[in-house]
């Protein structure tokens, strides 16, 4: 087997694991809305976007771990994992008390405090976080917009927010506040329409 192969294989192999619990809250009876654990975008493809991130702090800080990230619904918290992978301080907002439970079995020595309880709707502590990341946890249009504002209102200036599958394309291109960054060519999840934006000021 060559490398490419084995590269494939393990990305199936990550999919196929992450597909068998896709609905352990529900097997659980938490109340959630239309929320899944599983996203079907390339670990690889994550990784290599997360480390381009991490390379436009050049200078400002010095090491990846000063960086805090969040995933807001963060599921199992495999994003977070692979945002660790590439060095950032890792946290993620979940309100699915099962899949935390099963997240941190995963990895209990990472995970015990890098699962946030909390609504991504009314989560207060945006502005603590350098990298925000989601994609798409909310099923309904209203709602995920609604969250989209308002975490574009709450993250902090310098904040990068790595936005996958928006449900408002267009709103930041005509907001003053965030400045687009431009995103290197090549890897699979340009079908989920990533973007990145930088928060430059607060109004
Ligand atoms: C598509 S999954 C995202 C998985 C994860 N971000 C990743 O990249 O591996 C969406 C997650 O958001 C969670 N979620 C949905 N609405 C939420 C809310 N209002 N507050 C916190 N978590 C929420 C769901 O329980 C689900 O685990």
């Amino acid at each position: 087997m060559n490398r490419p192969e084995l590269i494939r294989m393990l990305d199936d192999l990550f999919h196929d694991i992450t597909w068998s619990v896709t609905d352990v809250h529900k097997r659980a009876g938490d109340v959630v809305e239309g929320g899944y654990p599983y996203i079907a975008a390339s670990p690889i493809d994550q990784y290599n976007l997360f480390k381009y991130v991490s390379t436009l702090f050049r200078g400002r800080k010095l090491y990846t771990k000063d960086i805090k990230f969040l995933d807001c619904g963060c599921g199992l918290g495999l994003s977070m994992q692979i945002a660790r992978k590439v060095g950032f301080d890792a946290y993620g907002l979940e309100y699915s008390p099962s899949m935390i439970k099963l997240g941190r079995s995963l990895s209990p020595y990472f995970y015990s405090r890098s699962f946030i309880k909390a609504d991504i709707t009314t989560y207060k502590d945006y502005d603590k976080y350098d990298v925000i990341y989601y994609f798409r946890p909310l099923s309904d249009p209203k709602k995920q917009d609604e969250f989209e504002k308002y975490l574009e209102n709450e993250c902090k200036v310098g904040a990068y927010l790595i936005c996958l599958y928006k449900q408002d394309k267009f709103s930041l291109s005509k907001d003053k506040r965030f400045k687009l960054i431009k995103i290197p060519r090549g890897g699979d999840w340009r079908r989920w329409s990533p973007q990145i934006w930088k928060k430059i000021k607060h109004s």
